[in-house]
């Protein structure tokens, strides 16, 4: 019998990315989509929806809780996932445990879900996702009625027992987190009354735009006497009405294309149908602080969301210091801007970074391992990160370990695209969460990728 080996891949300095590619739907606002139109009357159609595992998982517990929910093939090859939903409050207890995968969105959202249905539900995840905090959506659940059984710290495997009749509140949200907001409004849904929550700082609002979308009552405004902060309010027991949704390409799946082709020599990419949400679009506006030749054509509407085209031509970029204000708009970005800033001329500084230690892995730490594997000098100061740039040369010659997160996977295989000695990463298994195509699309637009045994600690 042949033992079969596990392979990953190993990026190796490249010239001239070039190109177009039309990047996957968007993570966040595909789990929306399922979930909402799971909690709707009638037909709901979704085009470009995200195929990844975490959306796949978000697919089937929605199937679990009594939701049809099917992808079916057009004669053209075009794919729509439809769902019937079960209207609001109608999901039903699962028989089984519910397994979100490596989702902190998904199980986040859900908990709202479950939380406001009377049922008893278990949720659980990969190790990356049992090992994040589930305290931030369990406090405020627990203040509307709902009862909870979990680990120490509230991590899962977490039961949840789900009150029908979840009560109205304010909740002042202590993090800028829009999993948090989103699971309240969530539960919000199914109170007699209104339900607000006040986030410190704006953060993505793919759940008010859609919950309009499907016929809900959902306001945004200022908070009164808290310079930033946004209180957020949703009108309680909706008809929510079967939509269609298109789903735009991920900007944080973009994110690595635009970054490889700033940091490759003598490249040119265009990336169509990027969805453009201005709580999403930090990165691209600290890469042009940078010096990037990043071009945005095209700008549209569709399916409430704002859209564009983006081209991207290789850039000498320079060090720059990010605000920690801007951190709500790029929050999944900084592993992705810490590649760029290694490859650029001077230091830069990201500074309010405090919540990339609860990502899909601890990436503070990620970022800096493997940048010092590299051979890149990088600073932690408390919830700072500081890179200093190699101008062009980083050595590289090192296998980044990945910790089962897909945005660290993909950003070290960009940065080796620029390095002068090879990079690999110890897993890439990873990748599939969010962006599956992603070696594909990068092989197409001329990165040399190559696969080799995942236990080969030398990169060459
Ligand atoms: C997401 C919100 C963000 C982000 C995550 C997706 C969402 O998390 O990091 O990838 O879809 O609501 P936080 O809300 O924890 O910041």
């Amino acid at each position: 019998m042949t033992e079969s080996v596990a392979q990953t891949t190993l990026s190796t300095h490249s010239s001239g990315l070039t190109g177009s590619v039309r990047v996957p739907g968007d993570k966040s606002i595909s789990h929306r989509a399922l979930m909402f139109g799971a909690l709707a009357i009638g037909e709901t159609r979704i085009t470009g929806l995200l195929e990844g595992e975490d959306v796949l998982n978000t697919a089937k517990a929605m199937r679990a809780l009594g939701a049809s929910v099917e992808p079916k093939v057009a004669a053209d090859g075009v794919v729509t996932w439809v769902v019937h939903g079960r209207g609001v409050g109608g999901l039903v207890e699962p028989d089984g445990v519910l397994d979100m995968g490596n989702s902190g969105t998904g199980a986040r959202l859900l908990a709202g879900l479950l939380a406001s249905h009377r049922m008893t539900a278990v949720m659980t995840g990969d190790a990356s996702l049992r090992s994040r905090p589930m305290d931030r959506v369990v406090a405020p659940l627990g203040l509307m009625g709902a009862r909870f059984e979990s680990r120490a710290g509230n991590r899962l495997p977490l039961t949840v027992i789900g009150t029908g009749e979840p009560v109205p509140m304010v909740y002042e949200s202590p993090v800028a987190s829009a999993q948090v907001k989103s699971a309240v409004l969530l539960a919000g849904l199914q109170a007699r009354g209104a339900t607000t929550v006040v986030e410190p700082a704006a953060t993505r609002d793919h759940t008010e735009r859609m919950l309009r979308h499907f016929g809900a009552e959902v306001r945004s405004e200022p908070a009164a006497d808290r310079p930033g902060a946004v209180a957020v309010t949703v009108v309680g027991q909706p008809e929510l009405e079967g939509s269609d949704i298109v789903v735009p390409g991920d900007p944080s799946s973009a994110a690595f294309l635009v970054v490889a082709a700033l940091v490759t020599t003598n490249s040119e990419v265009s990336l169509f149908n990027v969805g453009l949400n201005p709580h999403r679009t930090g990165l691209f506006e600290t890469l042009k602080e940078m010096g990037a030749d990043l071009t945005i054509q095209n700008e549209r509407e569709e399916g409430g969301e704002p859209v564009g085209d983006l081209v991207v031509r290789s850039s000498k970029l320079k060090g720059v210091v990010v605000p920690a204000s801007r951190a709500p708009s790029m929050i999944d970005e900084y592993p992705i801007l810490a590649m760029a800033a290694a490859c650029a001329e001077g230091e830069t500084r990201m500074e309010g970074l405090g919540e990339l230690r609860v990502k899909e892995s601890d990436r503070l730490a990620a970022i800096a391992d493997g940048l010092k594997a590299c051979g890149v000098k990088v600073e932690i100061d408390g919830d700072t990160l500081g890179v200093s740039g190699c101008a062009g040369a980083v050595p590289g010659d090192a296998i980044a370990e990945v910790h089962l997160d897909h945005r660290i996977a993909m950003s070290f295989l960009v940065l080796g695209l620029a390095s002068e000695q090879p990079i690999g990463i110890d897993d890439d298994d990873a990748i599939a969460t969010s962006y599956p195509s992603f070696i594909a699309d990068m092989t197409t637009l001329g990165a040399n990728f190559k696969k080799i045994a995942a236990s080969s600690r030398a990169p060459a």
